[in-house]
This record gives C-alpha cells, structure tokens and sequence, in this order.
C-alpha cells in the first residue's frame, strides 16, 4: 500500500532526465543473464550482491558498475534491461524519459553497436505505443578514455543521427575536466546533436563553468556543487540551467554525508531549475519515487515544493514546447486538485 504522499507523488507526471540504463541492472537480471551466458558471479546470492553494493566514492561503485554491464551481451539483454526499467518508470508516474548509455562500455569488449542501440531503441518504441512514455536517448563518452576515442565512438553514431537526441559526458569525473572533450561536443552540435554532461558531482564548481562554457551544454547533470561558487549559481538561476540531480546516488556516492544535508531544497527556493532523477536506481537503493520521496521526508518539501520539482523536470526536458505546456497543464491539474499555489 502507497501512502498518500507516495500517491500525490506518483500522480504527478514527472520526467526522468538522468538515468544510465546499465544502472538499472538489478541483481535478479544479474543472475538470470549470468546463467545465459554462463559467467560465474563472484556473489552467492542476489542478496550478496544487493549487499556488496557499498561504496566510499564515485569510482568505488563505477568499478562494480562496469563489471555489471559486461553481463550485457546481446540485443536481446538490452531490450529486456530497458523494458523492465521502463515498466517501473511508468507505474510511478513518469511519463518521458530522456535516457543514458555508454556504447564505449560495450563495444570495447566486442558488442556491436547496433545490438546496444536496436534493443534499447526496441523497448522504447515498444513502451511509447504500450504505455504513452515517450523519449529521448543520450549517448555518454567515458571521461577516463581519451578525447580520440570519444571521436571515434561519436563518428560511428552520426549516421544514427535521428535515434541519438544528445551526447553526454560520465565516468570519472576528477581529472577529466569538460575541455578535454571540446572537439568532440563541437562535432556533436554541428552535427544537431544536444549537449548534456556531468559535472560538479565529485568535480569541483569550475567544471561545471567549463561545461556550459566550452561544451555549451543544455543542462548539467549533478551540479550540486555549484554551491560553491556563488556567481555560478546566480548564473544558473538567472539563465535557467537545470540540473538533473540525483539524491539517493549522492548519498551512496558520500557526496553529501545523510540525506538532511542535501542542497537540493536549498537550491530550489533559490530559484534553481533543480530537478529529481534517480541515475543508477539499481545500485542506490530506489527508483524516481523513491528518490522523490528521500528528499521529501529529509528535507521536509511541501507538495508544492514537489510539483514545482514535477515542472521542472518536464521543462528541463527536451520534449517540444506544445508537448511540455500538455505536462504543465496536468501538473497544475493535479495541484489544483490539492489547492497548492507552487509557482
Ligand atoms: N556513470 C553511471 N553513473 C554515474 C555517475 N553518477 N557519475 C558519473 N558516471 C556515471
Ligand atoms: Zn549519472
């Protein structure tokens, strides 16, 4: 049984702009896909490996991350993946999803392409003609691998173009500031991709600068450490750059101590486009609702604080504007109904 505040939640139709779909592997498809391919888990149970999910920092868990995906082999484990995240998305109130991967991870270790993006692309057409979620997909370069092959990966993708909306930018972040990817993000715009990267996760407030500067990005993803550069978050505010922020990976990841230290409402009532995603869900403990539902009860948000979140992500999004102003009118629908002045 939902609470009413998981329902009021759920109710809202929101969009989720930061999710990596490898992320979204839960030990239970972990197991079934390591029988498939006949690879031995070095876990006894699904409730070892839930339990091995404990990390210090960003790079303890992209260890455990990238050891996860390599059970990805086929177009068929793609499409399942991105079918049962999609699934949960849409029982909890999301309805357009703007989605991550990293090709790198795969076609490294001989997966083609076209199996990564045929059986994710498979499960989306699939769930916007099943359950009216729509998308968008978002290519991510590895930050930790050089410039060179982030050219190479993106001049694969460009015959692509229509099934990739945008290129991002993840991995680890410290010491692979946005700069070492201009040449690459300029070939991406020219060619009318979008841009998006993270930055100012672990990375300090003068990536996130850099991003918008040199990458000229449409958001940030992260960006909570904004914070520390007080002109940047005037800029942020004041040319609306949303960030894509993600509560329950900033906790697993330790870049906030506990949940009552994020910045999240801070930033919010500062006039920040904050919006809320849930970026590994099967790694950090909880999917968009979960993650709504953290900051609500850490950060005590009133519903009007979770609408305007809801607003946000369905602005922050790549959807067009006649789609957006449907979402809007929805949103303020459902607040209407709870008499909640949000903006
Ligand atoms: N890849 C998957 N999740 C990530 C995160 N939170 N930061 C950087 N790279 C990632
Ligand atoms: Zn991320």
């Amino acid at each position: 049984m939902r609470s009413p505040m998981q329902q009021f939640i759920v109710s809202l139709p929101k969009a989720e702009l930061h999710l990596h779909i490898e992320g979204t592997l839960e030990p239970e498809m972990a197991f079934q896909l390591a029988a498939k391919h006949g690879v031995v888990l070095p876990y006894a149970s699904i409730e070892a490996m839930r339990q091995a999910y404990q990390f210090s920092n960003l790079q303890s868990f992209l260890d455990i991350y990238y050891a996860g995906a390599e059970l990805l082999r086929d177009e068929a484990d793609f499409h399942a993946l991105t079918a049962a995240y999609l699934r949960k998305a849409h029982s909890q109130g999301v309805v357009h999803v703007e989605i991550f991967f990293d090709p790198q991870t795969h076609t490294q270790r001989g997966v083609a392409f076209d199996s990564v993006v045929g059986g994710i692309r498979r499960a989306l057409l699939e769930a916007e003609r099943e359950l009216g979620i729509t998308h968008r997909l978002i290519l991510c370069f590895l930050r930790h691998l050089s410039a060179e092959e982030a050219m190479r990966t993106l001049e694969q993708v460009l015959p692509f173009g229509d099934v990739i909306a945008g290129v991002g930018l993840d991995s680890s972040e410290a010491g692979h500031p946005p700069s070492k990817f201009a040449a690459v993000f300029d070939r991406a715009r020219r060619a009318g991709l979008l841009a998006v990267a993270h930055a100012g996760e672990e990375g300090p407030a003068a990536y996130i600068s850099e991003a918008l500067d040199v990458l000229q990005v449409r958001r940030i993803d992260h960006g909570v450490r904004c914070e520390e550069d007080p002109e940047l978050v005037r800029r942020l505010v004041r040319e609306r750059v949303p960030l894509t922020v993600c509560p329950l990976s900033n906790i697993r990841l330790r870049v906030f101590d506990r949940m009552e230290a994020h910045n999240l409402k801070r930033l919010l009532e500062l006039g920040v486009c904050v919006t809320v995603n849930s970026d590994d869900p099967a790694y950090f403990g909880g999917y968009l609702l979960e993650n709504y539902l953290a900051v609500q009860q850490a950060l005590d948000l009133s519903k009007a604080n979770l609408a305007l979140l809801a607003r946000n992500s369905i602005e922050a999004s790549f959807l067009a504007q006649s789609e957006q102003r449907r979402w809007f009118a929805a949103i303020d629908a459902v607040a209407a109904a709870d008499q909640l002045a949000f903006r």
